[in-house]
């Protein structure tokens, strides 16, 4: 007999065939008479999965020796019975009053020592031996019992890793940290060269005097703060791992997630993906937000980076208002549609929400539902179903992938360190440096891929680098083979100053890039908020600096602008050396300016030329039929032109004939096939 394949080496993230439609089912909150209807309801909807157990800890273990499964093995066969699939949380998220009255030891404590107290959720510490084995027992009793469960499709470690706490001072932290930096330093000497305590009368004379960073009088090591930030991420890393390791014991077979929280900074999701078979994430962009939707398309395409490019599921959004922001505008007729389908053209298999029905009681009852709390007669419900509709006429789009050939440099520990303290300028964040460099990429209908240091360059013409404070030797060979090899390069300011132990390069920034860019650079001289610098470019245009200018000199490179005004006037402000470009300033939206020259130069163009407001993507089936997602972002009517060979493919959203000239109204969408081309 042919062995079955392994899930986990499917096209799609799942064993559940199309794009999965559904959200978080919390049954618990509600008595049994209520779940007939949920089960006949989620199949009116087309709901295809259903993610269960996500806060359900203290119902399945009601005490250390005591199990309670009869409700979940009840759901599960109802769920199976109506055709819908179970995304399986460990429920590992909210440890049970019982365990925290006889741990309290478990709770995490801030930098300031306060001990964070029962009655949220994710009230644990990350290092706690304690809660990691209970956490393990329960993975362990709930894998045992429905690993061969034929409704189970995919497993959900606890939930939303870092939500709440992403850091715990405590002393089980404290000896969990030490035990990390010993792996990696050896012993206290290499802890001291790289922490650089002669500084301040820092030094060490063992391992057992180093402490987590906890409030202090004044500025703590920068290089300490940079290892906690790695020693968070790992540690909690680490309790994913210990309930991994139990589902890859007892569940092989069965794809295994976590689902995370967008560009998060405190978790180093490339190290996290590795881990999981399929990447998820929760995405709540804000209606009341006009740029959201560039936002979540920054997000969407990191997700579908960070397995390098296979297609990843968005497990969590809200179908209308959230309920934790000040104040929670819900999404307008269409949004919700919209947003999903933005989603599915960045390469998601799969539209999920938080959460199937409205809550009556906690924390999150004015949080939208799919199914709100007024039934099925509401105007939310009605686009539920709509939209499950919708969603199966683009069944096929599943395992279909995105071609980029622009990537984006993106390194969790260079985040970190940039935004470490004392710095020439508390204004240079990541995600400011970042957002208007990929702003200009999306509004060019560019397709683009997010790298980690050290991937495989060779499908990508250009390589942006909006900023590496930190870099490495190893980056910096990288990067500079890239554009020795004739790609194109461009990094952003404040770029290649220190290395891995947050030391500076010696000689001059961007240190290890000085030779490929031709450049050094002397002084940095931030902006004062809310002032600028003029540039100008080579050919005449004038544009602003802000946040940040530096002096800078061309050892082997041309100016491509120079400053216009200020104390710098005159001096080089962007440069290049063949195709390595580097700017000695932030331009903010202007980047566009720069980044357009690059793109024409290396040959890469838009999926589509669109008007403004208009998100164009194309995703690729492994025996390429192409399916083109048009989407309307705007508030005016687009008028779109498509090349002959799209212009005779049906909108699969609604069959309706499209043809080569045709109105997107605002908020509305296309998705358009073309078969595969003959070889
Ligand atoms: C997160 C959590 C959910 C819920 C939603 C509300 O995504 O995972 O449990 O709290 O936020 O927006």
């Amino acid at each position: 007999m042919p062995e079955a394949p392994d899930p986990r080496s499917r096209p799609t993230p799942t064993r559940v065939p199309g794009l999965l439609y559904g959200g978080d089912y919390n049954p618990e909150q509600w008595p049994e008479e209520v779940w007939a209807e949920d089960a006949r309801l989620m199949r009116q909807a087309g709901v295809t999965m259903v993610t269960v157990g996500v806060f359900a800890w203290a119902r399945l273990q009601p005490g250390p020796r005591e199990w309670d499964f009869g409700w979940l093995d009840r759901l599960f066969d109802l769920l199976a019975a109506h055709g819908v699939a179970v995304d399986l949380a460990t429920a590992t998220a909210s440890p049970p009053a019982w365990l925290v009255r006889a741990h309290p030891e478990l709770l995490p404590v801030t930098a300031d020592g306060v001990r964070l107290e029962f009655g949220s959720r994710q009230h644990y510490c990350p290092s706690s031996p304690v809660y990691r084995a209970a956490a393990v027992r329960l993975t362990r009793a709930i894998a045992e019992r429905y690993a061969g469960h034929p409704a189970l499709a995919l497993w959900h470690i606890h939930n939303e890793y870092g939500d709440h706490v992403t850091e715990c001072f405590c002393p089980e932290s404290a000896a969990d940290f030490r035990r990390w930096l010993a792996e990696r330093y050896g012993g206290v000497d290499g802890l001291n060269a790289a922490w650089g305590t002669g500084f301040w009368s820092q030094h060490y004379g063992h391992l057992d005097e180093v402490e987590p960073p906890r409030t202090a009088p004044g500025p703590v090591n920068p290089t300490q703060l940079l290892d906690w930030r790695r020693f968070c991420s790992d540690a909690l890393l680490a309790c994913y791992r210990a309930e991994r390791a139990v589902l890859d014991e007892l569940s092989p077979g069965v794809p295994v997630t976590t689902n995370f929280m967008s560009m998060f900074k405190a978790l180093d999701y490339w190290r996290w993906a590795a881990e999981e078979d399929v990447v998820c994430d929760d995405a709540y962009p804000d209606p009341a937000d006009p740029q959201a939707h560039v936002t979540a398309a920054m997000h969407y395409d990191l997700m579908r980076s960070l397995k390098g490019g296979a297609p990843w599921l968005l497990l969590e959004q809200a179908p209308s208002a959230v309920s934790w922001r000040a104040v929670n505008l819900p999404k307008r007729p269409g949004l919700q549609r919209l947003w999903s389908l933005q989603a599915v053209a960045r390469g998601a298999d799969g539209v999920m929400y938080f959460q199937w029905r409205a809550s009556r009681a906690g924390a999150e009852k004015f949080h939208s539902a799919l199914l709100p709390h007024r039934g099925t007669d509401s105007r939310g419900w009605r686009e539920t179903v709509r939209f499950g509709a919708e969603l199966r006429r683009l069944a096929s789009v599943a395992g279909a992938r995105t071609r980029a050939e622009t990537a984006v440099v993106l390194d969790w520990e260079s985040w970190w360190a940039l935004e470490l303290d004392d710095h020439p300028s508390a204004r240079m964040r990541w995600l400011d440096l970042l957002r208007p460099w990929y702003a200009a990429l999306y509004r060019r209908s560019v397709a683009v891929d997010f790298v980690r240091p050290g991937a495989d360059l060779s499908g990508y013409r250009v390589v942006l680098v909006p900023n590496l404070y930190l870099l490495r030797e190893e980056t910096a060979r990288w990067l500079a083979a890239h554009a020795d090899g004739g790609g194109h390069l461009v990094c952003g300011p404040f770029t290649g100053i220190v290395d891995e132990h947050d030391h500076v390069h010696p000689g001059g920034h961007p240190g290890p890039l000085r030779e490929t860019l031709g450049v050094v650079v002397d002084e940095f001289w931030p902006v004062p908020d809310g002032e600028g610098t003029t540039v100008v470019t080579a050919d005449g245009r004038t544009l602003t600096a802000r946040l940040w200018t530096e002096w800078l000199e061309t050892t082997d490179a041309e100016p491509l602008a120079r400053f216009g005004s200020g104390p710098l006037a005159g001096r080089p402000a962007v440069t290049r050396r063949g195709t390595a470009r580097y700017l000695g300033c932030h331009l903010g939206d202007e980047i566009g300016v720069v980044l357009e020259q690059v793109l024409a130069e290396a040959g890469v163009g838009p999926v589509l030329p669109v008007p403004e407001g208009v998100e164009a993507t194309l995703r690729t089936t492994p025996d390429g039929a192409e399916y083109l997602f048009l989407l309307n972002h705007g508030e005016r009517p687009a008028r779109l032109t498509l090349p002959p060979d799209w212009a005779t493919a049906p909108d699969r959203l609604t069959g309706a004939a499209v043809g080569s000239r045709f109105t997107l109204a605002p908020l509305d969408a296309v998705v358009l096939r073309r078969s595969p081309r003959p070889r």
